[in-house]
């Protein structure tokens, strides 16, 4: 089965609006991506017919969205191939599953001097968690650098770590070059080191792309979002190995997370619940099921055929304009493109697209180291997801010929 574009396009409401009087053409699935009909349908009926807080009442609706939340994480268990659900824990997403384990298990695991290895082309959240751990804890955060086609520099590996290293934080997908890295020759590599190094894996751009097995990997902790892989935003998961999460703090107090409090001692849940204090999104968890099932149900490697064929056919156009400069050449490539043009500011770009109805990312994408390499103020990036089409690609080409002209006229 290979994708119908057209009769997708259906289940996605808001891409059939006008924006400026023009069809929006959506190529910001990087930063969010929209959502289809049977995710907003599923929201609204949970609101509407089930809506009760979770783990809290012997009642009818709490009983039923407890179970619903409850087969939500089990279906991500398998979905992920963890070994058990409570692996799983529910966050809001890719920012607090890296914050959770920075704060836990960096309180528990990481000591002075202790390194924590991460890539210069990490996402914000994927360096300032850890920085903020190593002044907390006087330990060292190390990187491993990339090169001019924003590929890492894998040689590199085996200098960084050493018997120091502690944690190795990296990215599955740069979100701002579009770069797959080779995760498992990675962490095999890691291990080949030292089996005590603990990896996290960020799969905030993969998952939509990808089939993800955590065993399979051998990472130790693997997380994403929700609103990037078409469920509602405020929903994300962490991924984290049994012998981790156990022995790992709980990173909140509050609601279900305790077994009994007394004002002398207070006894904590055990896994998953330890991890998740409070009223946990169970509408976006149990929600985020139904984007699962609907990318289970096109079939993950036609989405990745699609949208693999929808960037090839994007780039031999790009790379027609001698003024356009790619940032970002990897080989093995996902549907994200970032490019600068000559001399032009991206956000001016950015400006004139969004008049022709095109919706790109401009600006740093929250990886300014990945800028600074480059030496650069920010590019302008296009990201692809598979209810895009060829003639919305050249719509974007034509947006950017007229950027161009409109600029060579002022030059
Ligand atoms: N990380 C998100 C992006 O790349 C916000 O746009």
């Amino acid at each position: 089965m290979s994708i119908n574009v057209e009769k997708i396009r259906n289940d996605f409401p808001i891409l059939s609006q006008k924006i400026y009087g023009k069809p929006l053409i959506y190529f910001d699935n990087g930063a969010t991506t929209q959502k289809p009909l049977c995710v907003l349908e599923t929201e609204k009926r949970l609101y509407s017919e089930i809506n009760a807080n979770i783990h809290r009442g012997v009642h009818f609706l709490s009983q039923k969205s407890t179970e619903l939340y409850e087969e939500s994480r089990n279906f991500i268990k398998n979905w992920l191939n963890a070994k058990f659900s409570h692996e799983i824990i529910f966050t809001k997403g890719t920012t607090e599953g890296i914050n959770l384990v920075a704060a836990s298990f960096g309180e528990k695991f990481i000591n002075e001097g202790d390194e924590i290895l991460i890539t210069e082309m990490e996402h914000h959240s994927n360096i300032v968690p850890w920085q903020i751990l190593c002044e907390r804890k006087k330990a060292i955060l190390k990187v491993l650098p990339f090169d001019e086609n924003g590929e890492l520099c894998l040689e590199k590996l085996s200098e960084l770590l050493n018997s120091k290293t502690r944690l190795v934080s990296f990215t599955q997908i740069s979100n701002s070059l579009g770069t797959i890295n080779p995760v498992k020759k990675i962490i095999q590599e890691i291990r080949k080191f030292s089996t005590e190094i603990v990896v996290l894996v960020d799969g905030a751009q993969a998952v939509s792309h990808f089939k993800i097995d955590v065993q399979e990997l051998d990472c130790d902790f693997y997380v994403f979002s929700g609103h990037k892989i078409y469920a509602p935003t405020g929903i994300g998961v962490l991924y984290g190995k049994e012998k981790w999460l156990d022995a790992m703090p709980p990173y909140q107090g509050g609601g279900d997370m305790i077994k009994t409090v007394s004002f002398s001692k207070t006894v904590y849940a055990d896994l998953p619940f330890k991890f998740e204090a409070g009223t946990p999104n169970f509408i976006g968890a149990i929600t985020l099921k139904t984007s699962l099932n609907y990318l289970n149900d096109l079939g993950i490697e036609n989405i990745a055929s699609y949208e693999n064929d929808l960037l090839k056919y994007s780039l031999s156009k790009l790379n027609l304009f001698s003024e356009l400069r790619l940032i970002g050449n990897a080989k093995n490539r996902s549907s994200i493109i970032s490019f600068i043009l000559n001399k032009i500011h991206p956000y001016d770009t950015g400006m004139i697209l969004d008049k022709m109805g095109i919706a790109v990312r401009t600006g740093t994408h929250c990886t300014e180291p990945v800028m600074q390499h480059f030496k650069i103020t920010g590019t302008i990036r296009a990201s692809l997801s598979f209810y895009n089409t060829e003639s919305e690609v050249d719509v974007l080409i034509s947006g950017i010929q007229k950027v161009i002209k409109m600029f060579s006229v002022n030059d």
